[in-house]
Formats: structure tokens, C-alpha cells, sequence
């Protein structure tokens, strides 16, 4: 069984790469760009994708775009089974999608909708906030003397524990919807940004806003998050001390 993973130079896409050969899969990363064990396609126009479907069964989609650009990605990648059919589409998604006013988030809903109206045998599985997701807005504000957060709260997962369940996902096959995978706890960004500070030893005030129009009603209303506790074990605080320690600031 070979299996396809689109995204796979991402945060989530590494570890699930990873798992899946050390799970004995034979595996191909797809890519923009050239790599070891990557094919080169590009889900925007379509190009490269017939060559890295070539006798693949299964298709892990991690690739993402920005806002609309997700659906267009999924639409190729649906186009392109025409020609190449797979027994078994694995989509990773977002809590909350199907009630959220967040551009990006709709889109992801729009990608689901094509998933599920495809014909293709299919799982998809949402999750809340990636633990690197989050910490990118730290880390990109690292040499502010402040750190600014929107104002709401998040339910941070491990990517490690999201790439286990993928591949528990493929080896359980097409499952369609299946639950919500989540972090254990419910934290402000406030919170989040304090707790990141403290690991890495930075004294900063952390200055709290609010996200502007309907996506920030979303957002404060929680539509987001997840029952707790959620399946996942790893706290954010346990990812900022181990960040603090193997990668400093
Ligand atoms: N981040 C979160 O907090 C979170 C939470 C829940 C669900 N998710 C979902 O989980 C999935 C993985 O997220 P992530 O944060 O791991 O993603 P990421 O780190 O932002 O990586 C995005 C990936 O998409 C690929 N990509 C982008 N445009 C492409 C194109 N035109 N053609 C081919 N590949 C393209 C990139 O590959 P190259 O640049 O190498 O081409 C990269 O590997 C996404 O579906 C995301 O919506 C994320």
C-alpha cells in the first residue's frame, strides 16, 4: 500500500511522514519543492499531480492554503482521482468549521462538502490549534518588548498526538466523520503567551485585543473549541519548556 501525503513539509505533515515509515507504510511526501522521498506537485494548478498518484491507494491531505486556496488545492486533488482513483482519502480539518466566521475556516468547511459529495471512500478528522501554531505568534513577535494576543482562547493539541491518530486513521479505513481530536486544556492566548514567556525566561507584558467583525464573535464565542477534556495528553506548558530547552528563543 502506497500512501500519498500532501503537506508533508508542514508542521503536521513531518510527523505523520515520519510515523507512518516507522508504522512500515511505504510513503511519498508531496511538495513544491524537490526533497528527499518528495514528489513535486502543485496543488494551486494541478501540476505534477497524475505522476505522484501513480500507484498510490491512500492519500493523507495535510496541504493547506491560505482563505480560498484550500478548496482550490482539494479540487485538484478531487480532479485528478478521476484519472487515479484511491480507495481511501484522509482530510485534516478544523473544529468548529461548520459554524465558524473565519474566511479560512469556511473554506476548510467548503473542502470537507466537495470531500463528502466526491464518491471517494473518505475520513476526516478536526482538530483544534496545533501546539507550533500557536507558538508562531510568539515567536514572531520575539523582539517586540510586548506581546500582543487576540483576545480568546484556544484548546492547543500536540501535532505529535494529531500525526498518531492519522495514523491510526489509516490503518482503521474510510470512516468518513469521525470525533473531534483536541487538546486538554482551555487557555487564553493571554495565558498561552505568559506561559511561553516564563519558559523561555522573558519578562514582557502581554497585551491582550480584540479580533475585529464577525470571525472574532466566533472566536470569543469558543466555536473553536472542543469538549473537555479532548483525547490529547500534552499540555502547552510542557511544548514551551521543551522549545525553551532544544531551541531557545
Ligand atoms: N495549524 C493548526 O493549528 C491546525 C489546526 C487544525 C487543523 N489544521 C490543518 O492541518 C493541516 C496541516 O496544517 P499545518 O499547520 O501542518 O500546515 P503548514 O505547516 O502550514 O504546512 C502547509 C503545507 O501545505 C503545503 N502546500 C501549500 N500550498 C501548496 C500547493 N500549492 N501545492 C502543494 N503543497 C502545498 C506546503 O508544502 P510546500 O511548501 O513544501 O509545497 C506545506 O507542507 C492543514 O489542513 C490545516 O488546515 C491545522
Amino acid at each position: 500500500m502506497m500512501i500519498l501525503v500532501t503537506g508533508a513539509t508542514g508542521s503536521l505533515g513531518r510527523h505523520t511522514v515520519d510515523l507512518l515509515l516507522q508504522s512500515g507504510y511505504s510513503v511519498r511526501g508531496l511538495s513544491r519543492h524537490p526533497g528527499p522521498g518528495n514528489v513535486v506537485a502543485d496543488l494551486s494548478t494541478g501540476v505534477g499531480l497524475a505522476d505522484a498518484l501513480a500507484g498510490v491507494t491512500t492519500v493523507v491531505h495535510l496541504a493547506t492554503g491560505a482563505n480560498s486556496h484550500d478548496s482550490q488545492q482539494t479540487r485538484q486533488l478531487l480532479r485528478a482521482f478521476a484519472a487515479h482513483p484511491v480507495k481511501h482519502l484522509i482530510f485534516m480539518s478544523i473544529v468548529g468549521v461548520d459554524r465558524h466566521s473565519f474566511s479560512y475556516y469556511r473554506d476548510k468547511y467548503l473542502s470537507e462538502q466537495l470531500i463528502a459529495d466526491s464518491g471517494i471512500p473518505y475520513t476526516i478528522l478536526r482538530a483544534t490549534q496545533f501546539h507550533s501554531f500557536v507558538a508562531r505568534l510568539f515567536t514572531g513577535q520575539q523582539r517586540l518588548p510586548v506581546t500582543i494576543v487576540p483576545r480568546f482562547s484556544v484548546q492547543p493539541v500536540a501535532v505529535e498526538e494529531v500525526a498518531e491518530r492519522v495514523i491510526e486513521l489509516v490503518d482503521a479505513g474510510p470512516s468518513q466523520r469521525v470525533p473531534d481530536f483536541a487538546g486538554p486544556e482551555q487557555l487564553s492566548f493571554r495565558e498561552l503567551a505568559q506561559q511561553w514567556n516564563a519558559a523561555h525566561s522573558r519578562r514582557r507584558p502581554v497585551w491582550a485585543i480584540p479580533f475585529p467583525g464577525a470571525a472574532g464573535r466566533s472566536f470569543r464565542e469558543g466555536v473553536h473549541l472542543s469538549a473537555l477534556p479532548g483525547d490529547a495528553h500534552v499540555p502547552f506548558s510542557a511544548f514551551a519548556h521543551e522549545h525553551a530547552q532544544t531551541k531557545g528563543l
